[in-house]
């Protein structure tokens, strides 16, 4: 079973003033309550909860994903040298955003929001009213022109330079006959030292991989919710040069510690995460 009752799905609190349904779950303030955030309603919660309770480890795998995000934007700003960001499916404002941690280690970093939630711009503007260097915009990543044309993102990134294009927790969200156009327009849009860095729900032949898919698919959006295998994943790269250890579990891409890759939670089995340079 995973689709939530109509009961599971009510909302007990839709705010006035905002132009917003929350009677029905999104991803992002789903994904905000795994996260144990404050910015979801009623339904937001009731699908977090129902799909933890069907998918052992979904918090731990929320977890992992944003602690791979930091380690990777602050690789991307420190050693790499990149100070734009595009962070694509950016998610509602946490700790320790894609703009904090680049500009901990290099203050001019540029960092441009997208998300389709448009509650992600709601509470991104406030939180990023006095940062210059970043902006929010409400946008679908699946239309890769209208985001590399918005005036927004044009205004703040410069094409012409390295970009590092971010597609953390989001890969998943792009459904197998438009993944390909979409990844590949914007690798074709980034200029040589650019990097892609993505994460991703995997199957590695795990039921609860494919079942935390359907449940997505089933209670958010029919077209949102794909587990790719690891080469599926990797193949999303194209002919950029793959960044060692690879495409791998999150928690093994460049761990702080020590991590005993044959010792893996269930939580910890769920993502898998890579990043690869444009040479040339
Ligand atoms: C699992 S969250 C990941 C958030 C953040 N990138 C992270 O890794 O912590 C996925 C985000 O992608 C957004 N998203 C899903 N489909 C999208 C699309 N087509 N265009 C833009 N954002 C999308 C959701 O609204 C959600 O905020």
């Amino acid at each position: 079973m995973s689709r939530m009752s109509d009961e599971q799905q009510d909302s007990e609190w839709p705010p006035p003033g905002l132009d917003l349904d929350f009677s029905k779950p999104t991803i992002a303030r789903a994904y905000d309550a795994l996260l144990g955030g404050k910015d979801n309603f009623a339904a937001d919660r009731a699908l977090a909860e129902f799909a933890c309770e069907h998918i052992p480890g979904l918090k731990e795998s929320a977890e992992e994903n944003r602690k791979v995000l930091v380690r990777g934007v602050r690789y991307l700003a420190g050693e790499a040298g990149i100070d734009q960001f595009l962070d694509l499916g950016s998610g509602l404002p946490t700790v320790q955003n894609t703009h904090e941690v680049a500009q901990a280690s290099n203050p001019e970093a540029r960092v441009a929001y997208l998300d389709v939630d448009p509650l992600v711009l709601v509470h991104g503007r406030a939180i990023l009213a006095e940062n210059d260097n970043t902006t929010v915009v409400t946008g679908d990543a699946r239309e890769p022109e209208a985001v590399l044309g918005d005036p927004d993102v044009t205004g703040l990134l410069d094409f012409e330079r390295p970009v590092a294009l971010m597609l953390v927790g989001m890969l998943h969200y792009l459904s197998p006959d438009i993944a390909d156009a979409v990844v590949s327009a914007y690798r074709a849009a980034l200029a040589p030292g650019s990097y892609l860095f993505m994460t991703s729900l995997v199957d590695t032949g795990l039921p609860a991989q494919q079942e935390l898919a359907r449940i997505t698919r089933e209670n958010v959006a029919e077209q949102a919710g794909w587990a790719r295998t690891p080469s599926e994943i990797e193949h999303h790269f194209g002919d950029f040069a793959l960044l060692d250890p690879g495409v791998v579990y999150t928690a093994l891409w460049r761990p702080d510690g020590p991590v005993h890759a044959g010792n893996l939670t269930a939580g910890e089995q769920l993502g898998m995460a890579g990043m690869a340079r444009k040479n040339g």
